[in-house]
C-alpha cells in the first residue's frame, strides 16, 4: 500500500499501489468535483515524495496548463501514484 499524508488534514491515508489518486475522494478534506481534469477542485502542491507519482498523463498536462500555478502542482483525481509516499497540501 501506498500512504498519501494531506498537510491540511493532518492525516495520512493509504491507497493501493499503481492507484489513481480520486480514490481519496471522501477519505480527506480534498474535494473531487469531475474526477476527469477538467475542473482543477483536486489541485495540489506535492511537498514530498513526486518521484513516487506516474508523471502527468495528457489529461492532467492539459488541465495543469489551465489551472496550475506552481511546478509542484498535481491534480490528484487524474495522478497515479506507484508506491511508497507522497505528502500534498492544497
Ligand atoms: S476533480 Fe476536477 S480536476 Fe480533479
Amino acid at each position: 500500500m501506498a500512504k498519501v499524508t494531506v498537510k491540511n488534514d493532518n492525516q495520512t491515508v493509504e491507497v493501493p499501489d499503481g492507484s489513481l489518486l480520486a480514490e481519496l475522494d471522501g477519505k480527506t478534506s480534498i474535494l473531487f468535483a469531475c474526477k476527469s481534469g477538467s475542473c482543477g477542485s483536486c489541485k495540489c502542491k506535492v511537498l514530498e515524495g513526486k518521484e513516487n507519482l506516474e508523471p502527468p498523463n495528457d489529461v492532467e498536462q492539459s488541465g495543469l496548463a489551465t489551472f496550475g500555478t506552481d511546478p509542484e502542482d498535481r491534480l490528484l483525481c487524474v495522478a497515479k501514484i506507484k508506491k511508497g509516499s507522497v505528502k500534498v497540501e492544497y
